[in-house]
């Protein structure tokens, strides 16, 4: 592979770009205080911009890893900061990783999370050199399943009540999905 880490990527709306601590406010305002963004992630809402600012000061220091793929997205017309989107957990040997992506209840159901997850993914593979990317989400998750299909990341199975939702407490199943090199290549030709 070859490591570019958090390369600024453009599309038609989205301008995608490394976190800065001075996101925080923006950040905590559109999403990462809302119970309904994080009901079915790995976390809860933070409850004062000051949690906001130090997780993005750890996230600012990942950086200096070239292994480091991490976007705030931004819509370019607004210059509204309105989600995240990262390759987590790459390993070099496996030349994979694992997608993990959030955004604002107000930005919703525009397709901005497939724009966003499609430029992500041709960065990947096509400059970067994934083998793999990896997707899971909770099976209840209808928005999170339908930007990974669209996106071409194809259901591999089913872990039964394999999570614990922070949320509620509720056991879910998590649905694993992936995407290899040669799918991607496959539907450019
Ligand atoms: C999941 C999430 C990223 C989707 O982003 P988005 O920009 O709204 O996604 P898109 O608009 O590109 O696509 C969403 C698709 O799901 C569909 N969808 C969303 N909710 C749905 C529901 N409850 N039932 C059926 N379809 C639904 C939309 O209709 C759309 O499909 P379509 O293009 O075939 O019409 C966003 O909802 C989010 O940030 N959720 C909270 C965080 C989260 O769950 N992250 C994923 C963790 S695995």
């Amino acid at each position: 592979m070859q490591h570019r880490g958090t390369k600024i990527l453009e599309t038609e709306r989205l301008l995608l770009r490394p976190w800065r601590e001075s996101d925080a406010e923006e950040a905590f305002a559109h999403w990462m205080n809302d119970p309904e963004v994080t009901k079915f992630l790995t976390w809860t809402p933070h409850g004062d911009v000051s949690v906001t600012r130090a997780l993005l000061k750890t996230w600012e220091e990942e950086y200096k890893s070239p292994l480091c793929y991490h976007w705030a997205i931004v819509l370019r017309k607004e210059n509204a900061l309105i989600g995240d989107i990262t390759v987590m957990g790459t390993d070099e040997f496996q030349e994979s990783g694992e997608i993990g992506y959030c955004m604002g209840k107000a930005w919703w159901g525009k397709g901005i999370m497939t724009e966003a997850l499609s430029e992500v993914l041709a960065y990947c593979f096509e400059e970067v050199g994934f083998y793999r990317i990896n997707g899971r989400h909770a099976k209840q998750n209808i928005g999170s399943a339908r930007v990974m299909e669209k996106c071409g990341l194809v259901y591999e199975g089913t872990r039964r009540n394999f999570f614990r939702l922070p949320s509620t407490g509720e056991r879910v199943d998590i649905v694993e999905r992936g995407i290899l090199r040669e799918d991607h290549f496959r539907t450019l030709s």
